[in-house]
Formats: C-alpha cells, structure tokens, sequence
C-alpha cells in the first residue's frame, strides 16, 4: 500500500498522525477542518476507590521470615514454599542448597542455616 491509498482510506485523527510521520511532505489531512471532529465535550473524572486483595505472598510472619522474604521472593511467591508437602529440616536444607546450584539464588552461606530453621518452623516435619 503506498501513502496516497493510505490517506485515502484513514479517517481517524491516530491514522492521519501515523501519515504525519510517514510522510516528508505536510500532511493535508491534519490541517483539513473538515476531516476533524471538535471535542464532544469536556471528560468528566469521578473519583473511585478499590480496596485491593491483601497480596497473601510474603512469608508468615515470625524469627527470619525477613530472611526469607529477602531471599526467596525475588525469583517466586512464598506460596512455592507453603503448598510444598511438609519436609524434614534436611530437606529444607537441601531444598535451599538446590535453589542456589541449580537456580542461581544468591543465599549467602552464612544464611543457609537460618533460612533452613526459618523453612522447617513454617511448614516442617
Ligand atoms: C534465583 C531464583 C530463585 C530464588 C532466589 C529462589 N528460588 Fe525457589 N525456585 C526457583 C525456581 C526457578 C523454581 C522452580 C519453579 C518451577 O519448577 O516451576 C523454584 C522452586 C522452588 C520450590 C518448589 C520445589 C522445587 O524444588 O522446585 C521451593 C520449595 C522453593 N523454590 C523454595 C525456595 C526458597 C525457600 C527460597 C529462598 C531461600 C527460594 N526458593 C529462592 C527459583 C528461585
């Protein structure tokens, strides 16, 4: 399609900004009174007010949780830990270990056992 047909067939205000740019020539269709339509009338704005749902990701609250929302909720939502099956303390371990080899958190190791303890209080066996 070249840019006569295209300014034959546009008839919206966006289409004719779209030639304004298209073409090196001034637009016609722009500063042609009859191809615009005045503001039907002014907007009115209404003042509306939503309550939002409480988000529900971050970790219960308790010794550590910090730690955990420091350091688990950058990649996934707690809930990736609390629909989990209860693990033993060595899972959890483990489970924390893997995230670092094989996702790439970055807990530090002198976390590894607070986060561990943290995990195993909140959904242990
Ligand atoms: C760098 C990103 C990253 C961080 C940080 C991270 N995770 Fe994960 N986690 C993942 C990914 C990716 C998955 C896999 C998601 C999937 O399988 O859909 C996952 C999955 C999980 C699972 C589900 C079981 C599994 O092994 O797949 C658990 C539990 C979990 N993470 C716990 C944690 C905890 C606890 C922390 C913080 C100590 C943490 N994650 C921090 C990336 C991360």
């Amino acid at each position: 399609m070249n840019s006569a047909s295209f300014i034959r067939y546009a008839g919206t205000a966006v289409a004719a900004t779209m030639i304004g740019v298209a073409c090196t020539a001034p637009p016609t269709s722009v500063t042609d009174p009859g191809r615009r339509t005045a503001p039907s009338a002014a907007p009115t704005w209404v003042k509306v007010s939503v309550d939002l749902p409480t988000s529900g990701v971050e970790f219960p609250a308790g010794q550590d949780a910090d730690l955990a929302n420091v350091q688990c909720l950058i990649c996934h939502s707690a809930g990736m830990v609390l629909r989990q099956p209860a693990l033993t303390k060595e899972q959890w371990r483990a489970e924390v270990i893997k995230m670092r080899s094989a996702f790439g958190a970055l807990i530090p190791d002198g976390q590894v056992e607070a986060v561990t303890d943290y995990l195993h209080r909140i959904n242990g066996r």
